[in-house]
């Protein structure tokens, strides 16, 4: 190991930069976060350092490096553009066994700063030893996207009991086996979700021994398809949950990344097929969190669009389960995006309609009036089966039969496949293509964009997207 990792206290400790420039400003913003008392010495000085001194934050020394700059300091930075001066500091230094550290130069460097994922009071530091900072700033930005934002705050309340625990629990095993249940429990959501106070409430009953195991129930969007599209907090919930109930509609690239080990059920739901009542999944979402367990019911696109989300909360609202709710990307959304087709523009669409094709089975209808107005878009969710009814619907209230039309299969996935033609046959097109589910149906003028526009879209997308996608154009 070339660089032992460890975390400095510098609270008021002397630190030197050598330097006045934006590369000394940086580092000594880095000093001034850990509070250290910061001197520079250099013959000239950025706006900004001059600032720093103006409100008493750091001290200037306007003059020329020199070995007495050293004096009673325990770190010093080389931040110049000469190599001699650089040069110099690292000698003088080095031999005073001050740890020193020469800016982009890691054979002077005693010290290095590694990159830094900050969830105060949570540190991690990464470092390449120098060999790839670029790598090692890779490493971090995955870990950024990993690492939820309420590992601080929940690090704080935990660190306010550790005293309380202490004396409560006087063997080691006994307090590890108590935190390893509050880390469990949700306790880590309701930090997660600002309500700190509930969070602090519910520790100190189980540190009373008073509070029964408690789960929570996540509806979390997944989008529609591409796992790329899934949002952190989607991905973080996914993770750290017992049980996973999900759709059809969820994507198997999306399955492979809930927790390994924890239960997967799946309540169907296809047209005309199923597999789990939706009173069933209801019960059965209340009943794993009765059990103290945290079930991630996952649905595919957003589960407040069309997802029935909304009765599935309902439900755990009534029964006082504790949940939290993430939006995901919905089908019209992701469809139309990696399709090309933006769903209003200034020159073709001024508003956007989501419709749904399957209507309870109560007479509700759909405002055909409405809906066939010209200079809109319509995002057809479900709209496959009956698109000869929307089709003649539209027709018969005025929609011209020449608007586009573009029908959207598996949008955003690897076999994402876009037919495109007129409104006047769009029956006969979703027939003569043998169009499946998922598919979505985009009618308006701004579906005859995807011609223009779908290259462009797709060579955006990440290279698990490099497969053209299948284009049945029929315009
Ligand atoms: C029950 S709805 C669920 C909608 C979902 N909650 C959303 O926000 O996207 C199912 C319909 O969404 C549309 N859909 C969902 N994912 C899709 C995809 N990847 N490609 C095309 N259409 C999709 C289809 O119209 C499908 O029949």
């Amino acid at each position: 190991m070339q660089y032992l990792p460890i975390f400095t206290k510098l609270d008021n400790k002397p630190v030197l930069v050598v330097g006045g420039g934006e590369v000394a400003l940086r580092k000594c913003r880095a000093f001034l976060k850990a509070r250290a008392n910061v001197t520079l010495v250099a013959p000239w000085f950025c706006d900004e350092l001059k600032e720093h001194a103006h409100n008493n934050e750091v001290t200037l020394i306007d003059a020329y490096f020199d070995e007495s700059h050293l004096e009673g300091k325990m770190l010093v930075i080389a931040a110049t553009d000469r190599d001699d001066v650089n040069n110099n500091v690292f000698e003088l230094a080095n031999a005073r066994n001050v740890f020193v550290n020469v800016v982009d130069d890691q054979p002077k460097c005693t010290f290095i700063f590694p990159s830094i994922v900050d969830r105060d009071p949570i540190t991690i530091a990464i470092s390449s030893a120098g060999t790839a900072p670029v790598l090692a700033r890779r490493l971090r930005e995955k870990l950024e996207t990993l690492i939820p934002q309420h590992i601080g705050p929940l690090a704080t309340l935990v660190g306010s009991f550790r005293d309380k625990v202490k004396q409560r629990f006087k063997h080691f095993a006994d307090r590890r086996q108590f935190w390893e249940g509050v880390f469990d429990s949700s306790v880590v959501s309701k930090v997660q979700t600002g309500n700190t106070e509930a969070a602090q409430a519910q520790l100190s009953q189980m540190l009373d021994a008073k509070a029964e195991p408690e789960g929570e129930v996540y509806v979390v969007g997944a989008g529609p398809g591409d796992p790329e599209l899934l949002t952190l907090k989607a991905l973080q919930l996914m993770q750290q949950a017992d049980v996973v109930v999900y759709d059809y509609l969820v994507s198997d690239e999306i399955m492979e990344l809930v927790r390994r080990d924890a239960d997967l059920v799946c309540v169907g739901k296809r047209l005309g097929d199923h597999s789990v009542a939706q009173e069933d999944t209801n019960q059965m979402l209340v009943d794993f969190a009765k059990q103290g367990k945290k079930v991630c019911r996952i649905k595919g696109g957003d589960p407040f669009i069309y997802g029935r989300g909304g009765e599935e909360v309902q439900v755990l609202a009534a029964n006082n389960v504790n949940y939290q709710i993430v939006p995901g990307i919905t089908a019209a959304a992701g469809c139309s995006a990696y399709a090309g087709i933006p769903l209003t523009h200034r020159d073709h669409a001024q508003a956007i309609q989501f419709v749904t094709g399957h209507c309870k089975k109560d007479g509700q209808e759909l405002d055909w009036q409405s809906l066939a107005k010209a200079h809109q878009t319509l995002a057809i969710y479900m709209g496959v089966i009956k698109s000869p009814h929307i089709q003649a619907e539209l027709l018969k209230h005025g929609r011209s039969a020449t608007t586009p039309v573009a029908i959207i299969e598996n949008g955003t996935r690897k076999n994402q496949r876009v037919v495109t033609g007129q409104l006047g046959e769009l029956a006969d097109l979703i027939e003569r293509n043998s169009v499946i589910s998922p598919a979505l149906l985009i009618i308006g003028e701004v579906a005859a964009l995807h011609s223009q526009l779908a290259w462009f879209g797709q060579n955006e997308q990440t290279s698990s997207f490099a497969q053209p996608l299948t284009d049945v154009s029929n315009t």
